[in-house]
């Protein structure tokens, strides 16, 4: 879970792969490096943010390098596990994102072999492989140290002397970034989106060669062409505009997301993918996979799903589905996640595929490994979310779901209709939250006065709580959970009092009138109570400390405004506290290890 980079082109490398890497940041940030090849190997290396360590090292003269910036999985954060790595030698340089499971062994021998370590990482053994192969050919010597490596990888190798990059990827995102005269590697786009939206993207156990003018890729030692995708972002959505932080930026994103994802579904409320050609087993029931808040997604569109479609729907974490026999006979599958690269996703699709499932996944990113291994993929349009607490990509996430399930509904015409305008009109009802945030912003100010805090809700509502706690606890460390409001009192309750408040999500459909009995229940515990509702209910203001009021939308669209509330609410609560609230502590964008 890091990103790593690579340049050979016909500019310094060094401050090249500290644009990118500063763009990768999002995926790791306890330290970071590069290695520049130009009278030698120059490294530079700390436990520093990109930022931090630009102002540190001097210029290097050198047109190519690599660089990595690191999320810590084997060996703590610190300037000798910080990538680069480099060979005995110091002549080959490789980063490196991924987990080599066999490490400890190949150490053993490669130290019995003469070669000395200065890390405790997993990631060093492969400098001293790739210089055991090595006869004078730099990607014949890769592919012979990855013969010996178990687990995943997505590396850059260089070479002193070489004009050339050696890439290679396995279970760990890599793209190759195509320029003029200059060409690049990267974990992901956002890295190079400053110089070219030209993208190709690395298959399983592909080895490449990247030079100035050109890449060579090969797999299984047979060259092999990879189309060349054009990414459809501007290197301004991936940046902050003004906005104080990413995530903040993303928020306001919304109304421009719904609206751009709905243009892109079309007019009319058509299937936009072709369903159909995986219902050939008579579909009796949907599967939705999922982790973090795309799994909270999935939770909502089972309500929508059920409503709309009269199917039974289960919702599963993808890093719990892969540990336990399934049944999924006459089951349809679809996965979801932002990034494409999550793990546990990815694993998922893989065993439903090996279980004669066919899987639809919904992402964000074109040319992700997930949209390369479903058989169906439907795209959001949230652009790149930077950011890593999740929130344009969750409610891109929720718009396909309401599309997709309106699309295949049986519910009467004239209903869908109504939906279809109520959808339409979301971008507005958003816009309205986002304009009258003052009321929110000083109710997460006055939650960041508290260690510990409960969200409830109730049906559709329920995983909207969920992904409330979540992103508040993500962003300003405070211990919350999310719970489904009748659960409080099956346990819960013993830890409410005056220094417990509870947000409570209020919706005005068939949970109404039990959610104001907890929200009664709760105030006679003592805890403060701050309330969304709708605009014009009157009731929950006498009980609750704190109303937020939220525009009225159809019953079914709910989540997205509670939401967007709530991803403010978390913002304001952590800005009070002086959050890094881009880059939480110990979270990554990409989860891209089980
Ligand atoms: C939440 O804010 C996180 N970013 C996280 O829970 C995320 O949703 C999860 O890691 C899954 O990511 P994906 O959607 O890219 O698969």
């Amino acid at each position: 879970m890091c990103g790593i980079v690579g340049y050979i082109g016909n500019k310094p490398a060094q401050p090249v792969l500290f644009k990118c890497l500063a763009r990768l940041e999002y995926r790791g940030y306890d330290s970071c490096g590069i290695a520049v090849a130009g009278n030698g190997i120059d490294l530079q290396k700390d436990r520093l943010r990109v930022g931090e360590l630009v102002k540190k090292v001097p210029l290097l003269e050198g047109m190519t390098g690599v660089g990595h910036t690191r999320w810590a999985t084997c060996g703590e954060p610190s300037a000798a596990n910080a990538h680069p790595h480099l060979d005995c030698s110091g002549c080959i340089a490789v980063v490196h994102n991924g987990i080599i499971s066999n490490f400890q062994e190949l150490q053993q021998q490669l130290t019995d072999e003469g070669h000395h370590f200065l890390s405790q990482t997993d990631t060093e053994v492969l400098p001293h492989l790739i210089e055991k192969y090595y006869q004078g050919n730099l990607e014949e010597a890769v592919a012979a140290a990855l013969k010996d490596i178990e687990g995943s990888y997505a590396i850059v190798v260089l070479r002193e002397g070489e004009s050339k990059l050696v890439v290679a990827r396995k279970d760990s995102p890599l793209i190759v970034g195509i320029g003029d005269q200059e060409n690049f590697a990267a974990s992901d786009v956002p890295a190079i989106l400053d110089y070219t939206n030209r993208v190709v993207y690395l298959e399983e156990e592909d080895i490449g060669v990247i030079t100035n003018s050109g890449i060579e890729i090969r797999q299984n030692g047979s060259v092999i062409r990879r189309k060349e995708h054009k990414i459809p972002w501007s290197v301004d959505e991936a940046q902050k505009a003004g906005y104080e932080h990413f995530m903040l930026k993303e928020i306001h994103e919304q109304p421009r997301v719904i609206r751009d994802t709905l243009i892109g579904y079309g007019h009319e409320i058509a299937p936009i993918i072709d369903l159909e050609s995986m219902r050939d087993t008579g579909t009796e029931a949907m599967l939705f996979v999922a982790c973090g808040t795309s799994y909270h997604a999935g939770l909502v569109g089972k309500c929508i799903f059920e409503e709309l479609l009269g199917i039974p729907v289960r919702v599963e974490l993808a890093s719990e589905f892969n540990y336990y026999p399934q049944t999924l006979a006459k089951t349809m599958s679809i996965v979801i996640t932002q990034s494409g690269e999550t793990a546990d996703t990815i694993k998922a699709t893989r065993r439903l595929q090996e279980k004669g499932c066919h899987v639809l996944a919904i992402t964000n990113v074109v040319g992700s490994t997930i949209s390369r291994i479903a058989d169906l993929t439907l795209y959001t349009q949230a652009g790149p979310e930077i950011s890593v607490a999740s929130t344009k990509s969750f409610i891109a996430e929720l718009v396909a779901l309401y599309w997709l399930a309106m699309s295949y509904s049986i519910a009467d015409i004239k209903r869908l209709a109504d939906m279809l305008m109520t959808l339409r009109q979301l971008p507005n009802t958003v816009q309205q939250v986002l304009d009258n945030k003052s009321g929110i912003k000083q109710c997460g100010e006055y939650l960041a006065g508290y260690d510990n805090i409960f969200f409830i809700g109730r049906g559709i509502n329920y995983p909207v709580a969920l992904e409330g706690a979540l992103k508040l606890k993500e962003i300003s460390y405070i211990h919350a959970e999310g719970y489904a409001a009748g659960e409080l009192k099956h346990g819960p309750f013993a830890l409410l009092d005056k220094d417990t408040p509870v947000v409570a999500v209020v919706a005005k459909d068939n949970t109404y009138e039990a959610m104001l009995n907890n929200i009664r229940e709760i105030k006679t515990r003592g805890a403060p109570v701050i309330a969304l509702v709708e605009n014009g209910d009157e009731s929950v203001g006498e009980m609750a400390d704190f109303v937020i009021s939220v525009p009225k939308v159809g019953l079914i669209f709910s989540p997205i405004v509670n939401s967007v509330v709530l991803q403010l609410l978390a913002y304001y609560a952590a800005e009070k506290r002086g959050c890094p609230i881009d880059f939480p502590r110990n979270l990554a964008k990409s989860v891209t290890v089980e």
